[in-house]
């Protein structure tokens, strides 16, 4: 998100670099390459959807990108470094400053507020932000500012994920991931949270990741990188849609 003013006029660096990743796991001796030689750039301010049957490796995919797991081989360079030798505790530090999660089942804690859901990460970050300036401004990103005293038990789905990416957001990362950020929610609510990526992305200008199994959501996105058995079976740059149009047919002829 910084401006660049001043750097040399080289090629950007690409938010996130995999030479031939692997990840390979042995379950009592059975050898399953759930990541078989991936090779992916993607630059600073992408919209990407992965996609791909259950089993091609999309969430050790998304797991490896957000450095919650390490390759068994070969590299990934996040902002030009590369994760693959950093140690557990400058993996996790890299992780809360540079990689902003979202989940399926929104994984909030229960009986904490949306304010406090939101700030649980800028506790295990140590830039000097102001923490409850950037919690309003998270909640307030996410439309929820008269929502930030409400447990999740008092929101609805769709309220309850837009907590879910204020808490991802409110760090500042360079990478927004969501593996099937909408899988739980109904047309009207994915529509809500799809606008809300795409404006994360156009204008916040965050680098956003996003696994879908829905062709409507992919349409969503400016990419779609399809993978099929651990590998990349394609990768398209597509025309993006708006997200209020997703369910209206109006995506439908715009894939080839
Ligand atoms: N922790 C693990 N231990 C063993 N095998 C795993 C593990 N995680 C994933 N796999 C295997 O790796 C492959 C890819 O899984 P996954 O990344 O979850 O796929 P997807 O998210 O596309 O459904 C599958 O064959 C899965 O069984
Ligand atoms: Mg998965």
């Amino acid at each position: 998100m910084s401006t660049n003013s001043e750097a040399a006029p080289t090629a950007p660096t690409p938010v996130v670099e995999l030479r031939e990743l692997r990840k390979i796991y042995d379950v009592g001796g059975e050898i399953v390459a759930a990541l078989d030689g991936i090779d992916l750039v993607i630059e600073e301010r992408e919209m990407v959807a992965i996609m791909g049957a259950s089993g091609s490796g999309k969430s050790t995919l998304m797991n490896m990108l957000g450095c919650l797991d390490r390759p068994t081989s070969g590299n990934y360079m996040l902002n030009g470094y590369d994760v693959g030798a950093f140690s557990d505790n400058r993996l996790s530090d890299t992780r809360g400053r540079y990689i902003g999660f979202v989940f399926q089942s929104y994984n909030l804690l229960p009986q904490l507020t949306a304010a406090q859901n939101v700030e649980l990460p800028l506790r295990y970050n140590p830039r000097g932000f102001d923490r409850k300036q950037a919690v309003l401004d998270a909640l307030e990103r996410v439309g929820l500012s008269d929502r930030a005293n409400h447990r999740p038990n008092q929101l609805s789905g769709g309220q309850q994920q837009r907590v879910g990416i204020a808490r991802a957001l409110v760090g500042r990362p360079s990478l927004l991931l969501a593996d099937e950020p909408t899988g739980n929610l109904d047309s009207r609510s994915t529509e809500e949270i799809i606008t809300l990526l795409q404006g994360l992305n156009s204008k916040d200008g965050m680098t956003v990741l996003l696994v879908t199994h829905e062709p409507e959501v992919s349409h969503a996105t400016k990419r779609v990188v399809t993978l099929l058995d651990g590998k990349v079976l394609s990768d398209e740059e597509i025309e993006q849609q708006p997200a209020a149009n997703l369910y209206a047919g109006a995506a439908a002829g715009a894939l080839s």
